[in-house]
């Protein structure tokens, strides 16, 4: 299971390994980190790698129980009635059933009765459904929920019951070396440009007026938009102007300027890029 990872998931190897561990004794799991630390790669190469269902949902205050549980077609209610076979499986009854992993990504924005289904599912391992049924949970089926620890946005407060009904494994950005083999195996391009890009995510992670970094998604797309912004203008080599624009465009939805800052997020990439150029080291 862990060996399958490799070929997808460059470097967490040991986070692989304590994933696979959890599941494979039958936990469920919360995995934290902030946005594109690799967990949705993770938890997929995992899954591919064990052979195991995989139901992806993304958490948002929409996920309504009915949405995450299912809910009767209520056209075919209107003419036949409830009935088990006008009831449309949502993900968590399909996960239980077919025993996959339910993988719930920022679980912190999921509304309070909907997180509440699942802490009874995780007590019970079954779901009692109101004119459909009672649904176990398969034997292989688990929860697995990732969430960001620097979310404002969340609004459910995840209750110390479902902490104490799962494991835990935190996930933090990765060293230089292996965001730029991500970067490189994501979006080929010249050496000087993936280090770069790189090293310029990296420093928004750092920079005293900015209160959110850019993951190594940044990097990603400053070197896929360069690439495309060069042969647009006919440059045999990247310009400086080029890679400048590339940077802007990839990094200012990405970053947040720090409340009271006087400074426009270009002015602080421009500074950020300027200054990850290796030339000027
Ligand atoms: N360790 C890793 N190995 C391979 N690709 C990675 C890794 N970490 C991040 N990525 C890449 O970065 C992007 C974001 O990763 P993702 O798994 O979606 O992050 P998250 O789910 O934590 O937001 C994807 O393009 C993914 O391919
Ligand atoms: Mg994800």
């Amino acid at each position: 299971m862990v060996e399958a990872t490799r070929a997808s998931v460059v470097g967490r190897e040991r986070e692989s390994e304590v994933v696979a561990a959890a599941l494979a004794a039958g936990r469920n799991l919360l995995l934290e980190g902030p946005p594109g630390t690799g967990k949705t790669t993770l938890l997929r190469a995992l899954a591919a790698g064990a052979g195991v269902g995989l139901v992806l949902v993304e958490g948002n205050a929409e996920l309504t129980p009915a949405r995450l549980v299912g809910h009767h077609d209520p056209s075919r209610v209107l003419t036949e009635d409830y009935r088990p076979d006008n009831f449309v499986p949502g993900p968590l009854c399909r996960a239980m059933t077919e025993g996959s992993l339910l993988y719930v990504e920022e679980l912190n924005r999921v509304p309070e009765e909907t997180l509440n289904v699942l802490l009874g599912v995780l007590s019970e391992r079954e779901m009692h459904i109101p004119r459909y049924g009672v649904v176990p949970a398969a034997a292989t089926f688990r929860l697995v929920a990732a969430m960001n620890p620097y979310d404002a946005v969340g609004t459910a407060r995840v209750s110390p019951a479902l902490y104490d009904r799962s494991c835990r494994v935190a996930l933090g950005y990765q060293d230089e070396d292996i965001e730029a083999a991500i970067v490189a195996r994501m979006a080929p391009g010249p050496a000087n440009l993936v280090s770069r890009s790189v090293r310029a995510v990296r420093m928004t992670r750092e920079h005293p007026d900015l209160r959110i970094g850019s993951s190594v998604r940044g990097a990603i797309d400053i070197v896929l938009v360069a690439s495309e912004l060069a042969a647009v203008r006919g440059e045999a080599a990247l310009s400086e102007r080029t890679g400048l624009d590339a940077a802007r465009t990839a990094l200012s939805g990405k970053v947040t300027v720090q409340e009271g800052c006087p400074r426009s997020v270009d002015e602080i990439i421009e500074e950020i890029w300027g200054k990850a150029d290796p030339g000027k080291r």
